[in-house]
């Protein structure tokens, strides 16, 4: 068999992060023009999986155990298809900025677990690749509440909340996720600009913050909680309804509501402001926080305004997505 190639999308969360390890509901958005890349082909007969990361100017070799994430995934993946591990190459790489908020890790181990499996002859449901890729999600995270590898692996927009909040080493399989896809009118696209404050900050660091604090007064974490619970509900009507002033002015919510679970920083709060003030429909920090990345929601003819608004204010790279089917 020759290159088997696939990929996998990065992501935005629009409304919802943190709040949803705790089992609230949250919304994401795949950016399908924004990718991670996995290839795979047959090694030498009786050699090792090596893996090449392009980007990380890396390779090592996995045989029947493995003490990293993506060589553990993939021989899952091979367990999970009844093989044992076989002499391959598999050449990974990516557009996505990594610790920023864009789900990279997620993509990476999507578009493996999704070439893999082709090369194998085998096709996975997006959730049976998602439930693959929640155990990596794991490794790095602890407990991710699913949202990323979820949106990754479906690659459509989705509502998400987790019936039961996510534990240590619980087995992907058996964790519970209500997944409600959430089509977006493509008479009336969302228009985004993403901006990437350039502070990587790992995932686990602010959602442990928030776990070690909640734990010390739960009362007044769960009554944010419900708010952006509220606020989420009510993205997902305007969204259906084409409501996006409305969707606009919650974001700005629930960016206020992040503030005061302190996972803000003044690198992102300055783009924030500056997105709204250039007239963004609403703006918010989007993913872990500390860093990484924020959101602004904008009008069809106002992205160019905000991202040069967002780069004067010290943004290191801006994103433009839409959820507008591609032209063909
Ligand atoms: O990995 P990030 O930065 O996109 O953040 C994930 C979103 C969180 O809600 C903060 C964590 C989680 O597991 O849902």
């Amino acid at each position: 068999m020759g290159i088997t190639e696939a990929s996998a999308p990065a992501k935005v969360i629009l409304c919802g992060e943190h709040a949803v390890v705790y089992g609230c509901p949250a919304i994401a958005l795949p950016l399908g023009n924004l990718r991670a890349y996995a290839s795979v082909r047959d090694g030498p007969p009786g050699g090792p999986m090596r893996f090449r990361a392009t980007n990380l100017h890396r390779e090592w070799d996995v045989g029947s155990s493995a003490t990293e994430p993506l060589g553990e995934l993939a021989l899952a993946t091979m367990r999970y298809l009844g093989r044992d591990p076989t002499s391959l190459v598999i050449t990974l790489s990516s557009d996505i900025p990594i610790a920023s908020g864009m789900g990279s890790g997620a993509a990476i181990a999507t578009a493996l677990v999704r070439a893999l499996t082709t090369h194998m002859g085998r096709a996975l449901s997006p959730q049976e690749i998602s439930a693959l890729v929640y155990t990596s999600e794991q490794r790095y995270h602890g407990t991710p509440s699913g949202i990323d590898n979820t949106v990754v692996a479906y690659e459509t927009p989705i509502y998400f909340q987790r019936s039961t909040p996510p534990r240590p080493g619980t087995s992907p399989l058996s964790s519970s996720a209500n997944i409600i896809p959430l089509p977006v009118p493509d008479d009336e696209p969302l228009n985004l600009v993403i901006g990437d404050t350039g502070k990587h900050v790992p995932t686990h660091e602010p959602v442990n913050d928030l776990r070690r604090r909640y734990q010390e007064s739960p009362q007044l974490y769960d009554i944010i909680f419900h708010y952006i619970t509220a606020l989420v509900k009510e993205a997902g009507d305007n969204i259906h309804c084409r409501y996006h002033e409305g969707l606009g002015a919650l974001l700005d919510r629930n960016h206020y509501l992040l503030q005061e679970l302190h996972l803000s920083s003044p690198e992102l709060d300055t783009l924030v402001l500056a997105a709204r003030k250039a007239g963004a429909l609403g703006a918010k920090l989007s993913g872990a926080g500390w860093g990484g990345i924020m959101v602004a929601l904008v009008r069809a003819d106002g992205s160019d305004r905000v991202a040069k608004a967002l780069l004067d204010a010290g943004a290191v790279q801006v994103y433009l997505a839409s959820t507008a089917p591609p032209a063909r």
